[in-house]
């Protein structure tokens, strides 16, 4: 492999840990606190997860702890999309489990959950963990979206971890991936009992996800937002400036984030955008593609009379979903598309898709569907990822408003009351965002949940999300512990059917970013006094290197992120 100077120098780079974590690894125990429920949908939670319902939450400590030094077995698995860090996660594992006992072994499955389901494994070693430290992406081990769902994938995932003669599995993803490995770990509870094993094999989860939706008030954040938001901030930034340099583009820039609008909400805060569009207000708000496009076109034609005929618009990729009559529409094609998976897929054209979807559709999501793009109708029609969400990264939102906002302007320019000149371009920002180098941040905070997983582990604690806290103090103050994901979950509908679920966190709109967000917007729209935060800085001084994000700086309380 040919290693890029930042490569190397950041092979080198020490990630910081929490103080608890490195005072030795035997002189950490795990302190059990109160019980925690979900806050919803308790009975059927209960009754669904009889063996990991009401565990209490867990605090690593300090004290003596001899037991941890056992031999160990761990298999750690990345699901779903790449988020900056995933191989920290894993060299804090590693380091974790050598430290308590060099004879110990960790395995990575490859390509996902399903690697562990077919055992495709692998041996990882120091050699190997040394050339992935503090850099992006997951191609270490790979990743995937297989979903374990089948008795006989749980069945095929228990007997490939007795064959490894595992002690316990890491599942680093987000939301969905964590769900699953509550089901696993139940799944583990269950059979270990049948056996008469002493301990069932333990499963640990790890927030990842660059969306930010996994979060609550023991998940301050999910690892890969910091980074993935701070690369979109130098484009977005970029391309302020070469909007305010060519004055003759208006820029609309989808922006991944699945549902939740964190991630152009982060961005917006980095930037200050002329528009940024928020998918929970449009909700909340009950608002139509036309209301939206009011707001869009509001800010053009104010600028357009100062004579800047150029501007920002920041888009959540999830935007369509949360439109009311959009999301009608898109609960009633998946509701078709579960009940009628072959039929459906029989049919070979767009417009025999098209005519099945109609003949099912009520009168106003029919009228509704005709009404958009044929680009837009494909894409709705397309494949449901195997959780049952659609595939917002593939929708063209952008284009979709940049249509509607052309026809809007070519009404009121016939009606007299806009004079501007309007050109566009249109941009989609996901995964330039998801393997870069993780920020000191991203680093620290993954090599630090990593350790804690691995303590977790070899405290026998199964069921768990690995959790770090106080991640605005400094990285010694940070806390550690588990988080039970039972705790996390609700029921919620998918593929027609109720579903335990970890609940997205999704932008609170009586929140403080976004509070902050919607004082400072109407100011923006018209201004054209961008904010350039420029790259990632990985060496430097803590102000420039260490600086989490504005959201998190926010929702703890500073006066402006
Ligand atoms: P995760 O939820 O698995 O972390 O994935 C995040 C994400 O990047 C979303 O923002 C995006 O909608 C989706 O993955 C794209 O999926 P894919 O990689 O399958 O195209």
């Amino acid at each position: 492999m040919d290693f890029s100077p930042l490569q190397s120098a950041r092979f080198a780079y020490s990630p910081k840990l929490p103080a608890i974590l490195r005072g030795g690894i035997d002189k950490v125990i795990a302190v059990k606190g109160s019980a925690a429920e979900p806050a919803e949908d308790k009975d059927r939670l209960r009754a669904t997860f009889p063996r990991t319902y009401g565990l209490p939450s867990i605090t690593l400590s300090a004290g003596e702890n001899p037991g941890i030094r056992k031999a160990m077995r761990i298999g750690v698995i990345l699901s779903g999309g790449p988020a900056p860090g995933g191989h920290n996660v894993i060299a804090g594992i590693f380091d974790g489990l050598k430290a308590a006992n060099p004879a110990s072994s960790l395995y990575g499955f490859r390509g996902g959950p399903g690697g562990l389901v077919d055992d495709r494994c692998m041996d990882i070693d120091g050699e190997l963990v040394d050339r992935y430290r503090n850099t992006g992406g997951f191609d270490l081990i790979g990743s995937g979206r297989t979903k374990i769902e089948t008795p006989r994938q749980f069945e095929q995932a228990l007997e490939t971890a007795k064959r490894r003669k595992l002690d316990a599995v890491v599942i680093v993803g987000g939301d969905d991936s964590n769900t699953n490995a509550a089901l696993l770990a139940e799944f583990f509870a269950e059979a270990s009992l049948r056996d008469a094993r002493s301990e069932p094999i333990v499963v640990v989860g790890v927030p990842k996800t660059i969306d930010g939706d996994l979060k609550n008030e023991a998940i301050e954040t999910s690892f890969g937002f910091d980074t993935a938001t701070k690369v979109y901030s130098e484009l977005i930034g970029n391309i302020c400036r070469d909007a305010a340099s060519s004055r003759k583009y208006w820029h609309f820039i989808k922006l991944m984030g699945r549902s939740a609008s964190h991630i152009a909400l982060e961005c917006a805060f980095q930037t200050r955008p002329n528009i940024c569009l928020i998918s929970e207000e449009i909700e909340a708000k009950q608002m139509s593609l036309g209301q939206i496009i009011d707001q869009v076109v509001d800010s053009v034609v104010v600028r357009a009379e100062k004579g800047e005929n150029f501007g920002v618009v920041l888009i959540p990729e999830g935007l369509i979903e949360f439109v009311p009559e959009v999301k009608f529409l898109i609960g009633e094609i998946n509701d078709i598309l579960a009940a009628t998976e072959y039929e459906f897929k029989a049919l070979t054209s767009f417009v025999d898709h098209k005519a099945f979807i109609l003949e099912r559709l009520t009168e106003p999501s029919a009228i509704l569907f005709e009404s958009l793009p044929r680009g837009i109708q494909e894409q709705l029609l397309w494949d449901r990822d195997p959780h049952g969400n659609v595939q917002v990264s593939r929708i063209e939102t952008e284009k979709l408003l940049v249509e509607m906002t052309r026809a809007r302007l070519k009404d009121l320019s016939a009606a007299g009351s806009y004079h501007g000149k309007f050109d566009y371009q249109a941009h989609f920002f996901g995964y330039e965002g998801r393997c870069g180098f993780p920020s000191n941040f991203d680093a620290d905070y993954c090599y630090s949940l990593g350790y804690a997983a691995f303590a977790l582990a070899a405290s026998g604690l199964t069921g768990y999300l690995s959790s770090v806290r106080n991640l605005t103090a400094p990285a010694d103050q940070w806390i550690a512990g588990g988080v039970p994901l039972v705790s996390m979950m609700n029921m919620e509908r998918r593929h027609g059917a109720d579903k335990p679920v970890i609940k997205k966190a999704l932008v609170e709109l009586d929140g403080a970013p976004f509070k902050e967000f919607a004082s400072r917007r109407g100011a923006w729209a018209e201004s054209s006094n961008y904010r350039l935060p420029g790259g990632i800085q990985y060496f430097g001084p803590p102000e420039l290197t260490d600086r989490p994000t504005h959201t998190l700086l926010l929702e703890h309380g500073a006066a402006e992120g």
